[in-house]
Order: C-alpha cells, then structure tokens, then sequence
C-alpha cells in the first residue's frame, strides 16, 4: 500500500497487522456512539519517550514567551502517558490537561498508585527481548541499583522518584503483577519468567498543575471548553475509533473512517495554538488506522509533517500550520 510520506523508509504501510501486546495489561468494556467498545488500557511509564522529549524541546524554542505550556494528552489510560509528560518537562512550568474515555481508567489514574514490574532474573529480561515484546518499558523504575541504567534512565527515575514515594502495597488494583502473570499463564512459552513488583503511589496531583478528565476525543470541544494548547497527545488509540466492536482487525469502511477523522480532525485543530503540534503513536501496529488516509486527511485539516521515525511509513508528530 503506498503512503504519502517518510521518504526514508520503503513506502508501504501494512495497516493489517494486529495490535501487539505492549506495556501493562488491563481493559474495560465500555458503551458510546451506540457500540459496545473494549477498551485497552495497556501503556507504561516512558513509552516512547523520545516523542515526549521532542515536545518538550519544540515548545520551548517555539514559545519561548509562553512561561507556563499547556499540553493536552488525550487516550492517557490510567495516567501514565500524562504523568510521564510532566516528569520529562521536569522544570519546565507545565499545565498537562489528560483525558481518556475509560471511566474506570480516569477514576485508577486519580488514585496515583502503580506497581512497576520487571523479570526477577537476567532470563527473563532477555526472553522478553528475544520476542520483541516491548512491555515493561519501565521496568527500569522497580531495578534496585542505577548500576545498569543508561543516561536517561537515571534521568527519568529521580524524575520519577519526585513525584512518587514507594509504598508496600497497590491499593488500587492489588498489583499489576497479577494480571502480568494472567497474562504469562495464557502463553506456555513464558511460564517460566517470574516477575516481581514495586508500588508507588503519587504524592499529590494539585501541586503538579495537572488534572484528568473522563472524555471522549469525537467530543473533544466538550472536553477543551475553550482553552488552547500548544501540544496534544492521542497515542497509540487510533485502533479504538476505527475498528469494529472486539476485533482491531476488523477496520470500518473507508467511508466510516473518513465520517469520524471528520469529526476528530477539525476539533484536534481548535484545540491546537498555531504552530501547536500533534503526535500520534510511532508504532503503525498499534495505530491500526489507515495511515494514508489520515495522512491526507490532517493535510487537508491544517497540519504539516513535523517528525517521522525512521522506521515508520507514516509522520507521527504534526504541526498545526493554519486554521480550518
Ligand atoms: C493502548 S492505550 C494507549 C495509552 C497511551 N496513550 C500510550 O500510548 O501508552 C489506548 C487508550 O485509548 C483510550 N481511548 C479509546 N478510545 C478513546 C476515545 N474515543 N477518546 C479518548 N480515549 C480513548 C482507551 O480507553 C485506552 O486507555
């Protein structure tokens, strides 16, 4: 399939592939638009933090006169994603508005508690690379020496360690490791990995201007009442909108597609200061959509490609370039 695009990488874009596994696990069924919709909370601290720290190094040299930056970060699941926005702004004056349609989602992300996994043994870390899984990307969180860590992780966990305090146990949903080891159970190959768990919990969220939404982004003027950002996240969700019921596989038409980036687009595009940017994954599976069609389409909407990985067929990071 072609793609209007990175000329950096072979021009096609496999949009069938399935959504991998990637971060932690956790779903909720919820209603909206009149279809049963499942919702997939998996996501992890740092995922895919260099789309965060381009953000960070964009605003301030294109505002440099905006003391405090407004960043909206939709699709944020249990918290994560947002949170991990403000650490990387670090002292940085930051506003971060994040918002998820996941009730349950928003209600977990407002309790503050986390459990950081990892494999117990070097195996077990090596097995998961082996697979090309990408979970965990935190781990680096619960390791007990920095003795391993690269540059920035060290840079991320005392980030990390300011606004969490460790705690003996994850009230809120009695561990992450449970449901990590669901999931081993399920594939006989990974039996063997034990994991162990760390909890945190945040210290408080009104000192971090920082506040959660329940929202749906086909709504998104609800959602922004007004108020610009310079920068809006809707990361690795895309699949949610465009595919059917359970099965993201299952793509809607064209025709359907295209119905709802008509909605998205325009408001996405009010919702941006000019110049703002917008990122979406950097992961084409997990995007599921049909990248040429919403290539074109943020084109025709006011956007201009910002960034392209250099392995990804499709611009993950757009800038608002005029009004629509
Ligand atoms: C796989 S998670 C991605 C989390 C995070 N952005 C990341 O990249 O790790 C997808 C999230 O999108 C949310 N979502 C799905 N449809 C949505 C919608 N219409 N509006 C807002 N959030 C939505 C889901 O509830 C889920 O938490």
């Amino acid at each position: 399939m072609q793609i209007i695009g990175n000329p950096n990488v072979n021009n096609t874009c496999n949009v069938q592939s399935p959504v991998s596994f990637n971060g932690y696990l956790g779903n909720e069924y919820v209603r909206a638009y009149g279809r049963h919709i499942n919702l997939r909370h998996e996501t992890a601290f740092f995922r895919e933090a260099d789309t965060l720290e381009y953000i960070k190094d964009y605003l301030i040299r294109t505002f440099p006169n905006i003391a405090v930056k407004n960043i909206l970060i939709g699709a944020c699941s249990t918290g994560e994603d947002g949170l991990s926005m403000k650490m990387i702004m670090n002292k940085v004056p930051s506003r971060i508005v994040a918002f998820d349609l996941g009730k349950v989602a928003i209600k977990r992300a407002k309790a503050g508690y986390y459990s950081i996994s990892r494999p117990i043994d070097k195996t077990g870390e090596e097995y998961i690379s082996n697979w090309g899984l990408s979970a965990y990307d935190d781990r680096f969180l619960a390791f007990d020496s920095s003795k391993k860590l690269t540059k920035k992780e060290v840079q991320y966990r005392k980030a990390f360690n300011k606004i969490f305090k460790e705690v003996k146990t994850d009230k809120s949903r009695k561990g992450i490791l449970n449901r990590i080891k669901l999931f081993l159970n399920s594939f006989t190959e990974f039996h063997f990995i034990e994991t162990d768990s760390k909890f945190f919990k945040l210290k408080g969220l009104r000192k971090l201007n920082y506040e959660y939404l329940q929202g749906d982004i086909r709504d998104l003027d609800k959602i922004t009442n007004g108020e610009k950002f310079l920068a809006f996240t809707f990361r690795n969700a895309f699949y949610h909108l465009i595919t059917t019921n359970d099965d993201f596989r299952m793509q809607l038409s064209e025709k359907q597609t295209r119905e709802i980036l008509k909605r998205i687009l325009p408001q996405i595009n009010k919702a941006l200061e000019m110049k703002g940017l917008f990122a979406i994954g950097k992961n084409e599976n997990e995007q599921v959509c049909d990248m040429i069609l919403l290539t074109k389409m943020l084109k025709e909407y006011g956007f201009k490609e910002s960034v392209f990985d250099s392995n990804q067929p499709y611009c993950h990071i757009w800038k608002k370039v005029r009004e629509c």
